[in-house]
């Protein structure tokens, strides 16, 4: 055996553990494939923090994810609970952003694939869909109007006043460019930079720097679009777009438009990555749908987003790309065998059988 790679798992609340449990299966068929060895642990975070230790993030967890070579997550947040404890603390700020900023994990990719078997679960009619959408979301994690301050409601006569600072430095704006730009020459070589430059100060900045990085990578075509323009681009001719590169906010609501467009949120992987030194990437890993309390526990969600999702901390963390590459086409194998759980089925399709969250992991598995 070679190297042991050290994975935080942290499965969260809602459908997290049991969609990690699929991901867990098939990461310990990959190693028996490739003789590799994955040393996971699992901790408490979110909901699941709070019950145990009495924080989202508890002390214990964030001292695993800082001994670890990458974190692959679940899903954090349960809507239902949030009026009991204060906003600060409540897990989608206290544990998600607040891992996103400790460790610098300014790059969000979030490939949108979709697959021709799954045509049907487009939005879309056929002839919008062209040849099939293959889009890659490279959203902007630790700065903009997620963490800039000051951030606060305060009183006044009347009520409050709720302020959220957008805020982007040039350097900030170059270092997630460069990701784009370079994503962008191992797919298709076009680049789509959104922003709002046509009223905001931080559009006008976005725009200038991305041009001028733009201008280091000649053989990548880079066009600009207003945010506005991008989200209607995405339902009128999606096929158009390779790279989409968003600042924190804007990318967090076009890849969710984006995903739709793939079939299903349980579709979307994605992956959180912080600068490289040396040989080590560290990483965040996690599907970018969230912890759907309505179909928790009932063994109907879809396991393939947390599945990808650990490819892809193969591929960029470890850079185990073959192995990588055999979780996404065992994935796709599930797929062309007609496996479909309940966000992807649909009784027009003859092949399709509709199966549970364990029986679409346990597929995954064999065929890797
Ligand atoms: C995402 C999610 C998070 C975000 C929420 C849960 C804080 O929507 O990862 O896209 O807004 O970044
Ligand atoms: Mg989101």
């Amino acid at each position: 055996m070679s190297k042991t790679f050290k994975i935080a798992a942290l499965a969260g609340d809602g459908i997290g553990p049991e969609v990690m449990r699929e991901a867990i299966k098939v990461l310990r068929a990959v190693e028996k494939k490739f003789a590799l060895s994955f040393q996971i642990t699992e901790a408490p975070v979110g909901w699941a923090g709070i019950d145990a230790a009495g924080k989202a993030l508890p002390d214990a967890t964030l001292a695993l994810c800082q001994q670890s070579d990458a974190i692959l997550f679940g899903s954090v947040g349960l809507p239902d609970r949030d009026p009991t404890i204060p906003k600060e603390q409540r897990p989608e700020r206290a544990a998600l952003l607040r891992i996103r900023k400790e460790f610098g994990l300014f790059a969000n990719l979030r490939p949108v694939q979709l697959p021709k078997a799954l045509a049907h679960s487009c939005p879309l009619r056929p002839e919008r869909q062209g040849d099939g959408i293959d889009i890659l979301v490279v959203r902007e994690l630790t700065g903009g109007m997620y963490f800039g301050q000051p951030k606060k409601t305060e009183e006044i006569p009347g009520g409050h006043r709720a302020i959220d600072t957008m805020v982007y430095t040039t350097p900030e704006i170059e270092r997630i460019a460069h990701v784009a730009f370079k994503a962008a020459r191992l797919r298709r070589k076009k680049l789509c930079s959104i922003d709002k430059a046509n009223v905001l100060e931080n559009g006008v900045l976005w725009r200038d720097v991305v041009t001028r990085i733009g201008k280091d990578y000649a053989d990548v075509t880079l066009e600009h679009m207003f945010v506005d323009n991008g989200a209607m681009q995405l339902m009128l001719r999606p096929t158009q777009f390779d790279v989409m590169l968003c600042e924190n906010m804007f990318g967090d609501i076009l890849s969710d438009e984006a995903a739709a467009l793939a079939g299903s949120l349980g579709m979307l992987p994605s992956a959180s990555l912080g600068t490289t030194s040396g040989e080590r990437t560290f990483g965040f890993f996690e599907p970018a749908g969230g912890t759907a309390p309505d179909i928790a526990g009932k063994n109907l969600a879809n396991p393939i987003a947390q599945i990808l999702s650990t490819a892809l901390m193969l591929r960029y963390s470890f850079g185990l790309n073959d192995a990588a590459a055999a979780i996404e086409t065992a994935v796709a194998k599930a797929i062309a065998q007609g496996l479909r759980t309940g966000d992807i089925y649909t009784p027009a399709d003859p092949t399709a059988k509709k199966v549970g969250t364990r029986e679409m992991g346990d597929a995954i598995a064999a065929a890797v």
